[in-house]
C-alpha cells in the first residue's frame, strides 16, 4: 500500500517536472480541451509566455503576448489534416529582431499617415516616422512590440485570450492616454475571432488590425499566387509612390483589382502598375458592405489542400497585401526562407492616412467614445 503510494507521488512529481507549462483546463462536453501557457523567452529583461488555445474540432492557434503575435494556426486541409497556414519564426528574438509584422496586431494606427503628421482641433501633432518621411503601423515602437497583459478565458465560443495595453499620453506623438483590449478567440465554429476596443482621455486617432501572413497550403510550401481571392469591394483608394492614398476612391472594374468574382492572386500581378511598390497587391479596398455591422468582406481559396478562409468585418475597409516586401532573407519556423509573396496579409480596417483625408470614415476617437472593431477570419474545405 506505502509502495504504491509513494510509485504514485513519484510519477506525479514527474509530470510536474515534464510539463514546464501551467495550463487550464476545461470541459467541453466529453472532450478535455485546453488552453495551456509556456515561457517564451524575454524581450527587454521581461519575461514573455506562449499560449496554445485548442478548440473542440482540433484546431489550434499559439500566440504570444509580445505583440499579441499569433506564431501558429493548424486548421484541416480537405483530407482532414492539420497544417500550419500562418508565417512565422520560432523564437521570440526573431520576432524582435526582424519580424515584417508577421502575425501581430497593429497600432494605434493600422498603415500609413503621410508625412507622420496630423491636426486636431488646430493642434498639430507629430507622430514618429518610420517608413521614409511617413508614419507605418504605429511608429517604431507600435502596438507589435509592446508586451501586453494576457489573460486567458474560456468561453461558450472557445478559448480566448484577453490582451490589454495602456498606451502613454503622446506615446509616439499621439495626444491621450489610450486603454486598449484585443480579444483572440479560437472559436468552435472555426474562426480566428478577433475583437478590439479602446478609450482614451482626449481625442486622438485609432484604428487597428492584424497583420497576420497567411498561406493555405501550409507554411513554408512556396507562393500564394494560386490562392483563388474573391474581395466584395467595388472601390479601393488609388495611392502615390510612397503608398499614401491620393484621396480617390477608383472603381476596381476593367482593372487588375478586381477581385468581386474570384481570381487568383497571380492572375494580373505582372500587370499591376498603379501605385505599385516591389510589385504587387499593397492596397486598401473599400468594402461595399458600410453598415457597420459584421459581414463578409473576403473570400480565399487554395486550390491544391480545398481550404477556404472567409473574413468578416465590421471594418468599411481591407489592406490586401501580397508579401512583395519579402525577399528570401527571412527563414521561417519550417527553416524555408520567405520568398515574395510566401504569404498575404489581409488587414482589416479604416483606410490609410484618414487623419489627412476628410472625405474618408473617421478615425477620430474623443474622450466618452468607444472604439470597436471586430473581424473573423473562419476556416472550412470545399472538397
Ligand atoms: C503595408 C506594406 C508594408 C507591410 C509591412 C503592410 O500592411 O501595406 O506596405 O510593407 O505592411 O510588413
Amino acid at each position: 500500500m506505502q509502495c504504491k503510494l509513494i510509485s504514485v507521488c513519484m510519477l506525479l512529481a514527474v509530470m510536474m517536472v515534464f510539463s514546464g507549462c501551467e495550463s487550464k483546463k476545461t470541459s467541453q462536453g466529453d472532450n478535455e480541451k485546453m488552453i495551456t501557457k509556456e515561457a517564451y523567452g524575454q524581450v527587454g529583461g521581461k519575461a514573455v509566455d506562449l499560449y496554445t488555445l485548442t478548440n473542440k474540432n482540433n484546431l489550434e492557434m499559439k500566440v504570444t503576448n509580445y505583440g499579441c503575435t499569433v506564431t501558429s494556426l493548424r486548421v484541416p486541409d480537405k483530407e482532414g489534416n492539420l497544417g500550419d497556414v500562418v508565417l512565422g519564426f520560432t523564437t521570440v528574438d526573431q520576432y524582435v529582431k526582424e519580424s515584417p509584422y508577421f502575425g501581430c496586431a497593429v497600432g494605434r494606427y493600422g498603415n500609413r499617415i503621410a508625412l507622420g503628421k496630423f491636426s486636431i482641433d488646430g493642434t498639430e501633432y507629430t507622430l514618429a516616422t518610420n517608413n521614409d518621411a511617413n508614419h507605418l503601423h504605429g511608429g517604431i515602437k507600435g502596438f507589435d512590440k509592446v508586451i501586453w497583459d494576457a489573460e486567458p478565458k474560456e468561453t461558450d465560443d472557445g478559448p480566448a485570450i484577453v490582451f490589454t495595453h495602456v498606451s502613454k499620453d503622446m506615446d509616439e506623438g499621439y495626444p491621450g492616454t489610450l486603454n486598449a483590449t484585443i480579444t483572440y478567440t479560437l472559436t468552435n465554429a472555426n474562426a480566428f475571432k478577433i475583437e478590439y476596443s479602446a478609450t482614451t482621455d482626449k481625442a486622438t486617432h485609432c484604428n487597428l488590425t492584424q497583420h497576420t501572413y497567411f498561406n493555405l497550403a501550409g507554411d513554408g510550401s512556396g507562393d500564394v499566387l494560386g490562392h483563388e481571392l474573391t474581395l466584395l469591394a467595388d472601390h479601393y483608394t488609388p495611392v502615390d509612390a510612397g503608398l499614401i492614398p491620393t484621396g480617390e476612391l477608383k472603381a476596381v472594374v476593367g482593372t487588375p483589382f478586381d477581385f468581386t468574382s474570384p481570381h487568383a492572386i497571380g492572375e494580373r500581378i505582372g500587370v499591376l502598375k498603379e501605385g505599385v511598390k516591389n510589385g504587387g497587391y499593397d492596397h486598401n479596398f473599400c468594402l461595399n458592405n458600410k453598415a457597420g455591422s459584421m459581414a463578409l468582406a473576403v473570400k480565399v481559396y487554395e486550390p491544391k489542400t480545398g481550404r477556404v478562409m472567409e473574413v468578416s468585418t465590421t471594418e468599411p475597409g481591407v489592406q490586401f497585401y501580397s508579401g512583395n516586401f519579402l525577399d528570401g532573407t527571412l527563414v521561417g519556423k519550417t527553416g524555408n526562407k520567405y520568398q515574395t509573396h510566401a504569404g498575404f496579409c489581409l488587414e482589416t480596417q479604416h483606410f490609410p492616412d484618414t487623419p489627412n483625408q476628410p472625405t474618408f470614415p473617421t478615425t477620430l476617437l474623443k474622450p466618452g467614445e468607444t472604439y470597436r472593431h471586430t473581424t473573423q477570419y473562419k476556416f472550412s474545405v470545399k472538397k
